[in-house]
């Protein structure tokens, strides 16, 4: 961070600092990504001198060329000429130091299964890889149980706080996250019914509901993808979710964090049932440049979101919430969009900071109509992204 001359600014910059004309009117904010039009607002206002995140141009030729690099790595050679996507890697960017060098495929575990063609179309269906997961699907009686309680319309705060408590673990998991700088709350909860109380008994509902269900698939093997980075992702793109949600009026946090926390979990059905498949449909992404989901459409017919929307339903999840895990890749095609664009941006996200591995390797072009309609603010997304980075490890540390 330093001050740098105007005449030497760099598009991509961030103030760190307001800037004001020399009349002392506010020009732009703290926190502001700077582009061409910007620079040109600052030099026509007289501004001589700002502060920004590093000094003057260095940054800038040195990440350029490594965003190229990770551009390259991550999606179609057609993202060299898209200046959104372009914008949203150099955000993330920013943040990796030199991570954009790292290969996040390291993840995918080429011992144990071997390269095999598979057949063009494979003739299985969503409903039929849920139903071969039984025992996967459905959980422990303890947990039956208090599932049972949280989906009964009739349950009672009182009874619900109860059930939770009885659980030590589970509740220990639930304060942790609610004491966590995420939720900013000025005192300490320390029972279930106060969290109860501040928070709402549906978000808490749903926050249970998610931790129940981390724990129920956190232990499966690692045959194909290392299963602790497939969690790290999931969790990542949960708190970015209800990050980028607590950007806009109105919306839920713990929605966005258990939308977020869930939006790959047909994946993980997917990689029980099929293990073989699974790990050839990404190879054959790695090796043809292509998202997963589009090859599991290609394959399949179908994508892990119309499993895991299966799943979501059986779990009496609402329609509201079972759309990200269904659309979270085509948040257009959705009842929601935009709703389903904040999940969609959280994934990207995600991704970009390498941070865990959902099992793909290359991204699809950043979609600006499902950025333009959700009305998402690409400039607030630096505030975003330092906030996730800020929180993430006491995140994890709460749920996984
Ligand atoms: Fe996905
Ligand atoms: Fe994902």
């Amino acid at each position: 961070m330093g001050w740098c001359p105007v005449s030497r600014l760099k598009p991509g910059a961030v103030l760190q600092e307001d800037v004001r004309a020399p009349n002392g009117r506010l020009l732009l904010k703290k926190g502001r990504v700077l582009d061409k039009k910007r620079i040109m607002v600052l030099k026509s206002w007289g501004v001589t001198k700002v502060c920004i995140d590093e000094l003057c141009g260095n940054k800038e030729n040195k990440s350029t060329e490594l965003n190229k690099e990770l551009i390259s790595s991550l999606f179609p050679s057609s993202a060299l000429q898209d200046s959104l996507t372009q914008r949203i890697v150099f955000l993330c960017f920013k943040w990796l130091n030199n991570a954009g060098k790292q290969t996040i495929s390291q993840f995918i575990n080429h011992k144990k299964y071997q390269k095999i063609s598979i057949p063009k179309k494979l003739k299985i269906s969503p409903e039929k890889i849920v139903a071969s997961q039984k025992k996967l699907c459905s959980f422990s009686a303890i947990y039956k149980k208090m599932m049972e309680v949280l989906n009964d319309p009739n349950s009672s705060a009182q009874n619900i706080g109860e059930v939770i408590s009885k659980d030590t673990s589970l509740s220990a998991k639930l304060l942790r996250f609610v004491n966590s700088p995420h939720f900013g709350l000025v005192q300490k909860i320390d029972t279930v019914s106060r969290a109860i109380a501040l928070l709402g008994l549906d978000q808490i509902k749903l926050l249970v509901k998610g931790i129940i269900i981390i724990d129920n698939f956190k232990n499966l093997p690692s045959d194909v993808i290392n299963m602790r980075q497939f969690w790290r992702h999931s969790v990542g793109v949960a708190l970015m979710s209800s990050i980028i949600a607590n950007t806009k009026v109105g919306l839920s946090r713990e929605f966005f964090f258990v939308a977020g926390l869930l939006h790959d979990i047909g994946k993980l059905v997917m990689l029980m049932a099929m293990p073989r498949v699974y790990f050839n449909i990404m190879l054959y992404g790695k090796e043809n440049n292509l998202p997963l989901y589009e090859v599991e459409k290609e394959i399949l017919d179908f994508t892990h979101g119309d499993v895991g929307v299966i799943l979501a339903k059986k779990w009496y999840f609402s329609n509201s919430l079972c759309e990200p895990i269904k659309f979270h890749h085509e948040p257009l095609a959705g009842t929601f969009p935009e709703d389903i664009a904040i999940v969609y941006l959280a994934d990207i996200l995600t991704q970009l900071l390498l941070h865990g591995f959902g099992g793909n390797i290359y991204l699809p072009l950043i979609n600006k109509e499902v950025l333009t309609k959700s009305e998402i603010d690409i400039d607030s997304l630096d505030l975003v992204i330092g906030t996730f980075l800020k929180q993430i490890n006491t995140i994890e540390t709460a749920f996984l």
